[in-house]
């Protein structure tokens, strides 16, 4: 840091008479990482400066070279020339100190009304609600090509698993749609979040209002917010939205971390149930085979870090009185570094579904082994009149018998089934077919490839109707 930097006036300086400390100040300081935010600060800064002009309290002149400082300073960020100087501890008061250098005392009038605390909490509202549909975007990039993939593999067969062994055959469509509905959910809740971040706090000034004749819901229309937040002290002191929001991220996240799981499983030898591209998988510099799955991995590690965020702004707001303390600061960072892996994780996965090659072979030949029908000839033995229960006691002994005899239930001769209970006729070999027990789920959220049909053109309908 120079020695002119040592020298900047704070903006706070009246009643102080020794200078911050210099370890302090950079301890202090946020400046490094919200100036991020310049652009949700500049667009509140004019909204504000438009309001004060409208009440009378700047006069337009006034109003005018303010948004052009402000613009000025914009293009000096975007363009790489601003210097940000963390003397000046944020991105408010390092845009307020510029535009003041620019303009001449003017500058200094932006602030009428209004405080940092309100300003930096309008800031992150609007940070958050343009993130929101930034990631919803992502988001339903994704559901697309898990609707276009699940669309391919509509009859293709895989056995369905509970506690990861075989349960009963679905389609590959199906299982994919089951991914879709994860994230439609995921995209509910963030348009949920985002009606209650799109509340705007200005006014609030730094806890009880202002004195000034302001107008917030004219300031409220021009910035896009539904509408003003009502309690002062809640306004400027509450990231409630931020931890709702980051909740949601961490939701996509354990959604896609599930999902990764199990693209990592399927991608093993032991599964050979899909091969992801070339393109987005590593090797191993010491074992020459490896195809390694590390984007699923990696989005599966990355969970753990989101949730790490959750709670760390859980925690942050816990012990905090009102209204608006320095803790809150600390929101920033956690928030941030959820937005960019959220929207990373969520394109990176996009992008490799269309890669993803499927042994559908290898799927059928895995759900033929296991008895993944055993509950269908269950259900058939109830058609002829057995209680279920019963039912399930003698396809129990079946496949014990068939485990012995290394046959599935679809393998075994009709007197080997008969074995077993006298109503089993011919036609039980049609029940216990992969696809005899996949049409049979004939259903609303069934597995028959119909109902799948369905799925798909609801979804498409969904995703087109946003
Ligand atoms: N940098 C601060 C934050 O991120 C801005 C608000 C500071 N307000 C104050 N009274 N010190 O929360």
């Amino acid at each position: 840091m120079s020695k002119k930097d040592k020298t900047v006036v704070k903006p706070w300086g009246g009643r102080f008479t020794e200078p911050t400390n210099t370890f302090v100040e950079a301890f202090t300081a946020s400046v490094t990482f919200d100036k991020r935010l310049y652009a949700h600060d500049i667009a509140g800064s004019i909204a504000h400066a438009r309001m004060l002009a409208h009440v009378g309290v700047l006069t337009s002149e006034e109003y005018e070279a303010i948004v052009e400082g402000l613009q000025a300073i914009q293009d000096d960020i975007e363009k790489g020339h601003f210097v940000w100087d963390i003397a000046l501890e944020d991105v408010h008061m390092n845009i307020e100190a510029s535009l003041t250098q620019r303009i001449g005392d003017t500058g200094k009038k932006l602030h009428t009304g209004r405080s940092r605390n309100d300003q930096v909490a309008t800031d992150i509202r609007l940070y958050v609600r343009e993130e929101i549909d930034a990631i919803n975007t992502q988001l339903l990039r994704l559901q697309t090509n898990l609707v276009d993939l699940a669309e391919q593999q509509l009859d293709t067969i895989m056995p369905g698993f509970t506690h990861l062994q075989t349960a009963q055959p679905v389609t590959f469509g199906h299982h994919l749609l089951a991914w879709f509905e994860m994230l439609k959910r995921d995209s509910g809740r963030l348009a949920d979040c985002r009606s209650r971040v799109n509340i705007m706090p200005l006014g609030a000034a730094a806890l009880a209002g202002t004195s000034y004749p302001i107008n917030r819901n004219y300031v409220a229309e021009l910035l896009g917010f539904n509408d003003v937040a009502k309690n002062s002290l809640d306004a400027v002191s509450d990231r409630d939205f931020a931890i709702e929001f980051v909740a949601a991220c961490s939701l996509i996240m354990t959604h896609l971390s599930r999902c990764s799981e199990e693209l990592i499983l399927w991608m093993s030898a032991q599964f050979d149930f899909v091969e992801i591209g070339d393109s987005f998988c590593t090797g191993s510099s010491i074992m020459p085979q490896k195809k390694n799955p590390d984007v699923p991995e990696l989005i599966r590690g990355k969970t753990g870090r989101i949730n790490g965020h959750l709670v760390a702004l859980l925690t942050l707001m816990k012990g905090q009185p009102l209204a608006y303390n320095k803790d809150n600061q600390e929101d920033k960072e956690p928030l941030f570094d959820t937005v960019d892996n959220v929207k990373a994780s969520l394109r990176v996965f996009a992008d490799m579904i269309p890669t993803i090659k499927v042994n559908a072979g290898n799927m059928r030949e895995a759900a033929l082994r296991g008895f993944s029908t055993a509950t269908d000839l269950a259900d058939y033995l109830v058609t002829k009149g057995m209680p279920f229960r019963d039912a399930h006691e003698v396809v129990g002994k079946a496949v014990r018998q068939g485990i012995i005899l290394g046959k599935d239930l679809a393998e075994m001769s009709l007197p080997e089934l008969q074995q077993f209970s006298g109503v089993i006729q011919s036609d039980v070999h049609e029940v216990l077919t992969l696809e005899g027990s996949i049409a049979s789920r004939d259903h609303i959220g069934g597995t028959a490839p119909n109902q799948v049909k369905n799925a798909i053109e609801s979804a498409r309908e969904w995703l087109s109707g946003l």
